[in-house]
Formats: structure tokens, C-alpha cells, sequence
């Protein structure tokens, strides 16, 4: 039976022309980019041409582009980093119920150091009313940390319109960027953000290589203290290996046509879902502030893992999770006031591009085996 994967928003695989980039420097290109000697030009040349094409994705400077571990690293550095930083000026920070856990948890260990944290809700399509951020930021609000587009539901933020608020009233705007890059505009000065996360695995290049944006003028204090490497932000010895992949991914990212297509596809898979469903299937997330990849349906009634344990070869994720007997619903979902009994059937399919049609139609027609035999 062919595998079918459509989990693109838990991870990507590999792009050809990235590994292909890498490769001279998993056999070659040895040097620390820091060095002053022969063995050191290659990879600081490589490791600098890198940030110039993700600065060029994100439209922003160079000296900009901080690399990390990942996504979890960057968020943890823009959040913790600020804070730390500001921390003469306020201890407010203003954050969402629907953030991926390398923002809630950083979160939570603040307020363990004394920051209050105000935690925004959103409506029954996962958006954000930036007029709650209005009426919850203070002059004590340091920071406000919104997701560009939501990992489980796809739902797509209105971040320009919250980066105009929060910089009227003199806090720092951060987006987590880890779902949007690569599948819709990310470019720093329309987005009007101060500090922007992307992770590498999520846009076809490896895992362990990620990127804070740290706008000119805004300090942060490191997490990591030693040597001064990335401007005195991030210490350690830079990987030109991993650099120069996520350079390359985000060189291939800046070509968004390829979504078109992916659209195209999430459309014919929920269109055929509900020819063959009707009301028994209902999409979760924005119908139109969403990403092109992600199509999040509840199977209303069922157990979204029990489909997927059903569902031989299709990789796919689940938006619940079973605890001692019990279905818990994930805080996206219940933070969105989903009825149980249609988040439990949930299921998140995210495509990608090197999804075809085929795939689609052949996971709809084990979809509907699957769930003619359960009855
Ligand atoms: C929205 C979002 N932020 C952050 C992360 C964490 O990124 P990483 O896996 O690179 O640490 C993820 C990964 O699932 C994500 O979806």
C-alpha cells in the first residue's frame, strides 16, 4: 500500500537542493567560522551568504537574522530575551490561548520569575479580535507574542494590525513564523513585527537549524552567554552545515507559487470529504484567513485516532488525546469552544509540495473505507 504522507506541518522532508548544499560541508568545509585562517573562509563566507537569503525572504538586515537550534530556541530567546531586557520597563506580557508550547511554556516559567501574563482569546474560527489586545495591553505591557498562522487549525493572524497596537503603545511585537514561512508572505516590515521565529524542519530543511529576527535597536539578552557569536546573541560556535540549509530552504521559499497548487489540493480533499460526508465533516479553522496546507476537519461523533490508527499509511495528525480512558481536547481546540463531540474527531491534514492528486484521492477513498466499516 502506498504511504501517504500529509503531516507537513509536523515536519518536511529534506529538499533535494538543500542537501545538495549541505553536502560539501558534511565532507569538506570543516572550519570554525571564527577562526582567522584558510580553513575558517569557506564556512564564514557560507554561513554569511546564508543569512543574507533568509534576511532576503524576510526582507530584513543581514545582522537581523540570529540562527538557533529552532523554532522552540527561538521563540525561547525572543520571549525570555526581551523580558530579561525590559524587565526595568514592565513585567505585562500579552500572549494568545491557541500559541504552540515553545511560546506557552516559556510563558509560564516567567510568571514563576514574577511576569503576569495575559493569555488572549479567540473566536470559534481560532482568530484573534485585535481590539481585545487594545483593551488588555498597559503601560506595563513589555512584549505581545502573537503566532502568525496557527499549527493545528492553519488560521492566520491579523499580526500587522496587532504590531500597529502594540507599537502605539511602546511594546515589542514577536510572531511565531514557524507555519506561516514558505507558504504565505512573511516579509518583517509588512508584517510591522519586532521579533520574528521560523524553524527549519518545517520548510524542507533539516531539524536543529531555526532563526530569530531581531529588529535593528531592540536588545535581548542571550540564553546562551560565551563567546560573542551572532552579535553577542546566541553563543556558540555557528554550524555552517546547518546555516547554509536553512539559507538554501529559505532561498526556495521565496518562491510561493507552489502553493497555489497545494491549495488547489486542500480544496479537492475537503470538497470530496464533504461529497462524501455532508454534515458529518465540518472544517476547523478560518474558510478564508487560512493556510493553503492545512485543512483541520472533525469526523462529528467519531474518534479522530481511532480513524487514524485505521487509516493504514496515511500520516496524519489528530487534534485530541486520550488521558486514562478519557478524550482531552487540545487547547487550540477547546480554546476555540469546539463541542467535544466534533473536536474529538478531529484531524489535522497538512499537505505539501511534493503532495500530488493522487495521494489526495486515494486518502479519501481509505477515509470513507475506513469509516463505512466503523459503521
Ligand atoms: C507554531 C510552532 N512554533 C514552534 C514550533 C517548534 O519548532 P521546533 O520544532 O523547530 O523547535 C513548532 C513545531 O511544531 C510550531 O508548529
Amino acid at each position: 500500500m502506498q504511504a501517504i504522507y500529509l503531516d507537513y506541518n509536523a515536519s518536511t522532508p529534506i529538499d533535494p537542493a538543500v542537501a545538495a548544499a549541505m553536502r560539501p560541508f558534511l565532507v569538506e568545509h570543516y572550519g570554525n567560522p571564527s577562526s582567522g585562517h584558510w580553513a575558517a573562509t569557506r564556512a564564514k563566507a557560507a554561513l554569511e551568504t546564508a543569512r543574507g537569503q533568509v534576511a532576503a525572504l524576510l526582507g530584513c538586515h543581514d545582522d537581523e537574522v540570529v540562527f538557533t537550534s529552532g523554532g522552540s530556541e527561538a521563540n525561547n530567546l525572543a520571549l525570555k530575551g526581551a523580558f530579561f531586557a525590559l524587565r526595568d520597563k514592565g513585567d505585562h506580557i500579552i500572549t494568545t490561548r491557541i500559541e504552540h508550547p515553545a511560546i506557552i511554556e516559556p510563558c509560564r516559567f516567567l510568571e514563576r520569575l514574577g511576569a503576569r501574563v495575559t493569555y488572549l482569546p479567540v473566536d470559534g474560527t481560532g482568530r484573534l479580535d485585535p481590539d481585545d489586545l487594545r483593551k488588555a495591553i498597559t503601560p506595563r505591557t513589555v512584549l505581545v507574542s502573537i503566532m502568525h498562522a496557527n499549527n493545528e487549525v492553519g488560521t492566520i493572524e491579523p499580526i500587522a494590525e496587532c504590531a500597529r497596537v502594540a507599537r502605539e503603545r511602546g511594546a515589542l511585537l514577536h510572531t511565531d513564523a514557524a507555519q506561516s514561512i514558505g507558504k504565505i508572505a512573511t516579509r518583517v516590515d509588512e508584517l510591522g513585527v519586532d521579533l520574528l521565529s521560523i524553524a527549519g524542519h518545517k520548510v524542507y530543511a533539516p531539524k536543529g537549524v531555526g532563526t530569530l529576527f531581531v529588529r535593528r535597536g531592540v536588545s535581548i539578552e542571550p540564553l546562551i552567554h560565551g563567546a560573542g557569536h551572532e552579535g553577542g546573541r546566541r553563543a556558540g560556535t555557528e554550524s555552517a552545515l546547518l546555516a547554509v540549509a536553512l539559507g538554501k530552504a529559505c532561498e526556495l521559499a521565496r518562491d510561493l507559487s507552489a502553493m497555489d497548487r497545494v491549495r488547489a489540493l486542500s480544496d479537492r480533499f475537503w470538497q470530496g470529504l464533504q461529497r462524501q460526508f455532508g454534515g458529518a465533516v465540518v472544517l476547523n479553522g478560518h474558510p478564508k484567513h487560512r493556510l493553503p496546507n492545512t485543512l483541520n476537519v472533525s469526523f462529528v461523533g467519531r474518534v479522530g485516532g481511532e480513524i487514524l490508527a485505521r487509516l493504514d499509511g496515511v500520516a496524519a495528525s489528530t487534534g485530541s488525546a486520550c488521558h486514562s480512558g478519557r478524550i482531552e481536547l487540545s487547547p487550540v481546540l477547546q480554546a476555540m469552544g469546539i463541542a467535544p463531540n466534533a473536536g474529538m474527531g478531529a484531524i489535522r491534514f497538512s499537505l505539501g509540495r511534493s503532495t500530488t492528486r493522487d495521494e489526495i484521492d486515494a486518502a479519501l477513498e481509505r477515509l470513507s473505507n475506513v469509516l463505512a466499516v466503523a459503521g
